[in-house]
C-alpha cells in the first residue's frame, strides 16, 4: 500500500518521518525517495535480521536516517517530541518472518515453535504453550484469536504436552487439525490459534496501545499517523484508540462519567472515517495484503 501510505502521510521535501515497522524498508525507501534531498527517517523493528535489512536497502539514503532495533512502543524514548511530520505502522509479520520455516511463525512449514520478532526476547511460543494453563492458554486463544473452540483446544494441549511437549509448528498445527478437521474449509483450523500465540508471545496488543500514544507525543502539529493493520482486533485498537484522542472534552459541566471528569481537547481528527483497502490489482499481486487496512490521524 505504498501509495496510500505516501498519499496518507504526505511527505515533502524535507519532512522528517518515524517508520516503526520498517521491516525490509519498501515503505521507507519510498518515503526518503519522496522526502529528497534533505528529509529523515527514523526507523525501527524489533526484528535485528530486519534492521541490517533495512539497512542495506536504504545505503543509497545514507546519512538522512537514523534506524534502531526495538519496540515502537519505546520511540518516543529516543526521538525527540513533536519533532516528526509523520509516522507509520506497518503492522504484523513481513514476508521474510513468514517464509523462514526456523522463525516458527508459520503452521505451513516445520519449524521450532518460536515466533519471536526480537529473538533475544526469553518468551517464546514453545515456553508459552508448554508452561501456561489451561485457563490462560484459553484466555489467549479466545482474546487473541477469536477461537470459539478455545477451551477444547487448550485442554487437549495441556493434555498432549503431559506425554510428548510442543518442539515444533508441525505438531501444534497437527493437533489443532485433529481436534478440528478441515472439512473442505479454506482457512487452516490452527490459522486463530497460531495468530493468538504470536500476539501473545510479542505483547502486541500492549505494544501497540504504547505506541499509539507515543506517535502523539512524537508528532508535529499537523503531522499524520498512518497504521495499517491485520485483523479486526488490531483494527479496533486503533479505532478506538482515534475515537477517544479526536473527542471533544472540553465541556465537562457536571457530567458524572469518569472519562469526562478530565477537561481534554481533541488531540488529532481522523482523515480515514473508513479505513481503506489494498486496491485489487496489488491484492493480485501480493494475496498477504487482502486483510490490511489504513487508518490516517492527524495531530491537532
Ligand atoms: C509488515 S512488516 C513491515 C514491512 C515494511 N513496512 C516494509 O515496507 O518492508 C512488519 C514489521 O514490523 C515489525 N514489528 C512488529 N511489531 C513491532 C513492534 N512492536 N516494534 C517494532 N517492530 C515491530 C516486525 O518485526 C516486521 O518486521
Amino acid at each position: 500500500m505504498t501509495a496510500e501510505v505516501l498519499q496518507a502521510l504526505k511527505p515533502y521535501g524535507g519532512a522528517r518521518i518515524a517508520d516503526g515497522t520498517i521491516g525490509g524498508a519498501g515503505h521507507a525507501a519510498a518515503i526518503l525517495a519522496a522526502t529528497s534531498p534533505s528529509g529523515w527517517l527514523y526507523g525501527c523493528d524489533r526484528d535485528g535480521a530486519a534492521v541490517e535489512a533495512a539497512k542495506a536497502r536504504l545505503a543509497g539514503f545514507e546519512g538522512r536516517f537514523e534506524i534502531r532495533r526495538g519496540n515502537f512502543a519505546d520511540l518516543a524514548d529516543w526521538v525527540l517530541a513533536e519533532s516528526c511530520d509523520g509516522m507509520l505502522l506497518d503492522l504484523g509479520l513481513s514476508s521474510p518472518q513468514l517464509d523462514f520455516a526456523e522463525r516458527g511463525f508459520s503452521f505451513q512449514a516445520e519449524g521450532p515453535l518460536d515466533m519471536r520478532f526480537d529473538r533475544r526476547q526469553m518468551l517464546t511460543a514453545r515456553s508459552l504453550v508448554n508452561e501456561a494453563s489451561a485457563e490462560e492458554l484459553a484466555r489467549i486463544f479466545f482474546e487473541f484469536g477469536g477461537e470459539r473452540d478455545a477451551r477444547r483446544f487448550a485442554r487437549a494441549i495441556v493434555k498432549e504436552r503431559e506425554s510428548r511437549p510442543f518442539e515444533t509448528t508441525r505438531q501444534l498445527a497437527e493437533l489443532i487439525e485433529r481436534l478440528s478437521p478441515r472439512r473442505g474449509k479454506k482457512a487452516h483450523p490452527a490459522t486463530r490459534v497460531f495468530q493468538s500465540v504470536r500476539i501473545a508471545v510479542n505483547d502486541e496488543i500492549g505494544s501497540l496501545k504504547r505506541g499509539l500514544d507515543g506517535a502523539l507525543k512524537i508528532l508535529t502539529r499537523g503531522g499524520r499517523l498512518a497504521v495499517i493493520t491485520f485483523h479486526s482486533l488490531e483494527d479496533r485498537v486503533v479505532k478506538d484508540f482515534g475515537r477517544a484522542r479526536a473527542r471533544d472534552y472540553t465541556f465537562t459541566g457536571g457530567v458524572d462519567v469518569p472519562e469526562l471528569r478530565e477537561p481534554r481537547a481533541p488531540e488529532l481528527k481522523i482523515v480515514t472515517r473508513k479505513a481503506k483497502q489494498p486496491c485489487s490489482a496489488e491484492v493480485a499481486e501480493n494475496p498477504r495484503s487482502r486483510s490490511a487496512q489504513l487508518r490516517v490521524f492527524e495531530k491537532l
